[in-house]
């Protein structure tokens, strides 16, 4: 009994050397290891021998199915092997040796690049080409330049529009206490402190706030802050470099409202909401949501960053890039772009 098993691996061996497909290894793992194989009548037998010898034939038969087993993953691991090679076109015949150099290759899947990160490059091109310059600027930022610069004092109520995370101090010698910027804006002064006007910057990066979640409010977001300081600068031109974005960027008809608005460390503050004029199937058809805050410098910050006095007028925005990207992707909550959901990435 033993002996036709052994022949059994004999010829099953035979067999798999010729298998050239993964359909064909799989009608022969149905013939020898399936439910109806010799292999497992003969494990179903064993019952009616006496327990000595159903421990000899059963060690021998599990031997003969460890064989079985090595023999079809080996070749599965071939197939398996041959399917991973993603830039051969080249395939070659086993039995012939024969290579046929007209067969198409595998198609490599390709990354996808975050919605956030499309947004981030379509608009600092957008801003290139109307002159801005790109800079950045720390996450980690000082109460000093986050608050206090910005006209945000302590017990100023202004402080509370910006819940923020702070950190533990590392030392006592430590002059301002430390936290996660929660807006972009303490770059106006760290760039006003090292450069002499004229110029127009944009400062995307990271922004962080200790609040609740919603569809439109998340922990961690970003934005762009933009800053122009020259000796004629008025709102007119503000309006017009917003208009002149937001119409490139949607590529829609969109409406845009100005409204007034208050932020200490500027005068006027202004904020900017849009609206889809036609978006039959957008999930922001007819509402208004709020992308900016802005205005002009306040004269003080020119004052404190050492400028001669009334010399210069500037203004100053900052972006949501999470709100614009879903208004142009018809995004529905904002908690999706950190979810790591791949279903989610693969549409852009
Ligand atoms: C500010 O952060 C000001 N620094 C903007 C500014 C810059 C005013 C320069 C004047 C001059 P605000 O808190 O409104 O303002 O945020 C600006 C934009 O960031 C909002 O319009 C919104 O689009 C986005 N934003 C704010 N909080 C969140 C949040 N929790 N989640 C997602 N986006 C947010």
């Amino acid at each position: 009994m033993v002996w036709e098993l052994f022949n059994l691996l004999k010829t099953a061996e035979e067999e798999i050397s010729s298998v050239q497909n993964e359909k064909d290894l799989e009608n022969w793992r149905i013939k020898y290891l399936g439910r109806k194989s010799p292999l497992s009548l003969f494990f179903k037998e064993l019952k009616n021998f006496s327990p000595s010898e159903k421990k000899e034939l059963g060690k021998k038969a599990n031997e003969i199915r460890k064989k079985l087993v090595d023999l079809y993953e080996k070749k599965k691991n071939e197939f398996q092997a041959d399917n991973n090679l993603h830039f051969s076109p080249v395939k070659q015949n086993k039995k012939t040796n024969f290579f046929d150099i007209t067969q198409p290759g595998k198609k490599t899947p390709l990354s996808h690049l975050h919605p956030l990160t499309l947004v981030f490059n379509e608009l600092t091109d957008l801003f290139g080409n109307l002159g801005f310059q790109i800079v950045e600027g720390p996450d980690i930022e000082t109460e000093y330049y986050n608050f206090d610069a910005l006209r945000i004092p302590e017990d100023h109520p202004a402080r509370e529009m910006w819940d923020t995370f702070w950190l533990a101090p590392k030392d006592k010698k430590q002059k301002s206490k430390l936290l996660l910027r929660t807006h972009t804006s303490p770059m106006q002064i760290r760039f006003m402190e090292k450069h002499q006007p004229p110029f127009r910057i944009i400062v995307p990066g990271r922004c962080f706030r200790y609040e609740a979640t919603d569809f439109s409010h998340e922990i961690q977001f970003h934005q762009i802050e933009g800053l122009v300081v020259d000796e004629n600068v008025s709102l007119a031109n503000f309006k017009s470099i917003v208009n002149n974005i937001l119409m490139t960027f949607f590529r829609k008809n969109i409406e845009i409202r100005f409204r007034n608005s208050y932020f200490p460390f500027v005068s006027p503050g202004i904020e900017v909401d849009i609206k889809f004029k036609k978006a039959k199937s957008s999930v922001y058809k007819n509402k208004w949501l709020e992308i900016m805050g802005a205005g002009m410098v306040h004269p003080e910050l020119f004052q404190n960053v050492g400028y001669e006095k009334n010399q210069w007028q500037g203004f100053a925005f900052g972006l949501g890039v999470e709100r614009l990207t879903m208004l142009k992707y018809n995004i529905p909550d904002i908690r999706l772009f950190f979810s790591s959901d791949i279903r989610f990435l693969k549409q852009f």
